[in-house]
């Protein structure tokens, strides 16, 4: 596991669009090979969303051969609810860009059979040629996708239920209102996370450097979802100085001393 420790927020979006777009022309997709990339919503990847449209608009980079999944959708709003991840990705990214919106994948969080949809999407993960590199969030819990405390660390695409923990830091974009959050989503399992090529997670805040901590001096454990990266060959996590406040001195030396050996 890599782990980037940068000054601030602006820094993390930066470093890893910059690593995306990289990683995208080192493999140089094209309509018979596309790149298969994962993408998470949340406040956290906004400021990455931004600036790769921003070096699409610049000419730097396109998605036309890219095809994306993304990781979760609640249960029960349309695609075109203001909350939905449908629309949270259409509005903040794909309408910006040059994506073919077929190629584009969320859950369908208005299917009548949860277990089909998602027996689905793993197939479509699969049919595509699995994921190039998954970028995703933390919650403050520890949380991946929608996978909670507790969840298997082999899960697949299913449904879950949130904590209540989740539905009160989600409840900002519900007029403040937990109740008005969706008790249910469809995610993609910690075992599809893991199936990806590479794992990419960025991390910001204070809130989350409990579960950093848990994740990166802590044991594997289901308790703390995001440590399942220790079981990947090729994981990086890039945070910023709060989210890295609760980690040992020690381990911050000796993370920074890696990098700067590379
Ligand atoms: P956030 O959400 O980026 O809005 O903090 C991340 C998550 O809950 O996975």
């Amino acid at each position: 596991m890599r782990l980037l420790i940068h000054n601030d927020y602006e820094s993390v979006c930066q470093w890893t669009a910059d690593y995306i777009i990289q990683r995208m022309a080192a493999y140089a997709p094209s309509a018979t090979k596309p790149f298969v990339l994962g993408l998470p919503t949340g406040s956290t990847p906004l400021g990455v969303y931004r600036r790769l449209i921003a070096a699409h608009k610049a000419g730097n980079v396109s998605f036309a051969d890219v095809t994306t999944f993304n990781m979760d959708e609640y249960l029960g709003l349309k695609p075109d609810h203001p909350q939905s991840y449908r629309r949270f990705m259409n509005d903040n990214f794909f309408n910006s860009i040059d994506i073919k919106m077929e190629r584009t994948h969320v859950p369908d969080g208005m299917t009548s059979n949860p277990e089909k949809e998602c027996a689905e999407y793993e197939k479509a993960i699969k049919a595509a040629g699995g994921i190039e590199l998954f970028m995703g969030g933390i919650g403050g819990n520890g949380h991946i996708a929608f996978n909670e405390p507790g969840s298997a660390l082999n899960s697949r695409t299913r449904a879950m239920t949130l904590t209540t923990e989740t539905r009160i830091a989600n409840s900002r974009f519900f007029e403040g209102d937990p109740q008005k959050v969706p008790s249910r989503a469809l995610t993609v399992g910690i075992g599809t996370v893991l199936d990806a090529r590479e794992v990419l997670i960025i991390v910001s805040g204070r809130q989350k450097a409990r579960a950093l901590q848990a994740a990166v001096e802590g044991g594997l454990s289901h308790w703390c979802p995001l440590s399942c990266l220790q079981m990947h060959e090729k994981a990086i996590i890039v945070c910023d100085e709060e989210a890295a406040e609760e980690l040992k001195y020690g381990t911050v030396r000796y993370f920074k001393d890696i990098e700067s050996a590379r």
